[in-house]
């Protein structure tokens, strides 16, 4: 019987999925869950056909070299800014990441996190928790208002969609946005949404949502200059990947009331954070849980499995990113 494909599976995931997999093939797994250096990553990867990452695993065009038996990489997460994809592509290893099976999760984490930001959730809590309650006060940490303010939606995708429709049709905020490409009216007008440009987007929203992937041209698409444009009483929340804002110019930003608040979900070099920010009271700072419901990351974790069955099989992963690999069109 000729010996079954050998997958790496980089960190720990679920056992059902890993039930699944050891069907078909030799898996070897990270049982400490520890994340690896690229070195140690480098290294686990000899001999093995196909990698399952997340977020955090670099794949560049030197682990690629450093690994030539490796044909495809199946991320478990819809961000792919780790995966070199061009470099993937060139050497012929299938990429596939997991969209579509987050997008309702994640639009619910980045619109709690704008009303926590709006309604200073976080900060009204720890100074309760502080025992700082001693009586009511007419102007108490009085916030801004979601229902009925303008929604800002930088990247409209799919989750930038889903958060717009849970602000216009939920809140009947008022829905701007900007996008590479104007959406089709059959999804702009149900959303009342206007297609903006970032001058505008910055000046006129009241809560701005940052939903669009990291790219080296979307790098720091947030600094001091956009946040200068910001109204004070607006809120930034961000629950697309760190490096999409500069951390530095924001915590500036907050602590001199260039902007009321921020919710922030991901981070310029995280997990570490940058200085300042967690003494600052009007953010609400969640550890990169955007997609964190149990169902929806089973469902992203057997998304990925389902790529990595179809790459090895030689069949087409359903969310594949480079199907021309397979002499397709993506
Ligand atoms: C999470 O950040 C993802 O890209 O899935």
């Amino acid at each position: 019987m000729p010996a079954k494909p050998r997958v790496l599976i980089t960190r720990a995931v679920f056992e059902e999925v890993l039930d699944r997999l050891r069907v078909v093939f030799d898996v070897v797994t990270n049982a400490a869950d520890e994340p690896w250096s690229h070195a140690t990553l480098i290294e686990r990867l000899q001999g093995c056909d196909a990698v399952f990452v997340t977020t955090g695993e670099r794949i560049d065009a030197a682990l690629l070299d450093a690994c030539p038996q490796l044909r495809a990489v199946c991320s478990m997460a819809v961000g792919y800014n780790n995966i070199d994809l061009p470099a993937c592509t060139a050497r012929g290893v299938l990429v596939s990441n997991a969209p579509d099976v987050l997008t309702e999760t994640t639009a619910d984490l980045g619109f709690a996190l704008m009303m926590a930001a709006a309604r200073r959730l976080s900060e009204s809590e720890r100074w309760l928790r502080r025992g700082e309650w001693n009586r009511w006060a007419v102007d108490q940490f009085c916030g801004q208002d979601v229902h009925g303010a303008t929604l800002g939606v930088l990247g409209m995708g799919r989750i930038g969609q889903a958060i717009a429709r849970r602000g216009a049709l939920g809140f009947g905020m008022e829905v701007i946005y900007l996008n590479r490409s104007r959406l089709a009216p059959e999804l702009e007008v149900p959303l009342g949404a206007r297609w903006v440009s970032k001058l505008e987007l910055l000046r006129e929203s009241d809560h701005l949502v940052l939903v669009l992937p990291y790219t080296p041209a979307n790098h720091h698409q947030i600094g001091a200059a956009e946040l200068a444009q910001m109204k004070p009483t607006a809120t930034l929340t961000n629950v697309a990947r760190g490096g999409i804002v500069d951390d530095a110019a924001l915590v500036t930003a907050l602590h001199s009331g260039v902007i009321a608040a921020a919710g922030l979900d991901v981070y310029e070099g995280e997990p570490a954070l940058h200085p300042g920010l967690l003494e600052l009271p009007n953010v609400v700072l969640t550890p990169h849980i955007g997609s964190a419901s149990r169902p929806t990351r089973l469902a992203m974790a057997q998304l990925a499995a389902d790529n990595l069955i179809a790459a090895l099989a030689g069949g087409k992963p359903p969310t594949a990113l480079n199907p021309e690999v397979l002499g397709d069109t993506p």
